[in-house]
């Protein structure tokens, strides 16, 4: 039996399952498969679909991702609000490890991704502000409510990968006006407003970039140890933000596409 969802999470690193007594969703689309399964389950009277971005055994590396058949999938099932947690390195001291950060812009200097479903025809969707406002608030307003400190605005530098930066491409990052970096905040971001689809980056930070710590530089010890050590944070933060999400969308994401001449159909 097929079930649609409203809602949906896309789970990063050490997220792989969020959701309790959750049914699996097989979602074809013509992009290829999604990352894995989808899992739908009832989170305070809302369907929610839950996808793991890197799939459950995490055996997808940043660059191979198939983000186009991530979100082509979510809409596909009904979903129109999509809350996305991401493991993230400071660039910033004060944003050292454990520190959540709502961004409110993105640099994307990633270079080896497809990053438009648009590949024919003249359709240029407006970006000046990447992420859902009303998505932005619900984080805000839940956060504040549930105690968990986080940082209201910043911008997400995103980089190809897979490997970590080095100290001078940090501190060009930082330079460039970025707050925290990733590997994986774009295309996705974009791709979802291609979609006519509320987006909103919730950022874990579970590093200080090579440009900011004098040290060791970043491992991948560091970030799998500190994300899973916020784990239940962060669970708690997504699971209440799902019930604060608008159930009518009065933000400017549903009309990214009037008046544009779309290729194909919207699923
Ligand atoms: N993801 C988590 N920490 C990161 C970092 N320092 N650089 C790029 N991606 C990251």
């Amino acid at each position: 039996m097929s079930r649609s969802a409203d809602l949906a999470v896309i789970g990063g690193s050490g997220l792989y399952a969020l959701l309790a007594d959750a049914v699996e969703q097989k979602v074809d689309t013509p992009y290829g498969d999604p990352s894995d399964v989808i899992t739908i389950a009832d989170v305070g009277g809302r369907n929610v679909a839950f996808l793991p971005r890197h799939g459950r055994d995490h055996r997808l590396p940043p660059h191979r991702i198939n983000y186009r058949a991530n979100l082509w999938a979510l809409r596909s099932l009904g979903v129109r609000q999509i809350l996305a947690p991401c493991a993230v390195g400071g660039l910033r001291p004060e944003l050292g490890p454990g520190t959540f950060v709502l961004p409110d812009q993105v640099i994307d200097r990633t270079s080896s991704r497809v990053r438009t479903f648009f590949d024919v025809g003249a359709v240029h969707v407006n970006y000046a502000d990447p992420y859902c406002p009303a998505g932005r608030s619900a984080v805000l307003r839940t956060a504040a409510e549930r105690d968990h400190a986080i940082v209201d605005g910043g911008t997400m530098f995103v980089i190809e990968g897979p490997r970590f930066s080095t100290r001078a491409e940090s501190r060009s990052c930082t330079a460039a006006g970025g707050s925290v970096i990733n590997m994986t905040g774009e295309p996705e971001a974009t791709l979802a407003r291609e979609l006519g689809l509320c987006y909103t980056s919730i950022a874990l930070v579970t590093d200080l970039d090579a440009g900011v710590e004098g040290d060791h530089g970043v491992t991948q010890e560091e970030v799998f140890r500190v994300f899973r050590e916020n784990t239940e944070r962060l669970r708690d933060l997504l699971l209440a933000t799902l019930a604060q999400l608008p159930a009518e969308r009065t933000c400017p994401c549903p009309s990214t596409l009037d008046g544009l001449t779309l290729p194909f159909e919207l699923p």
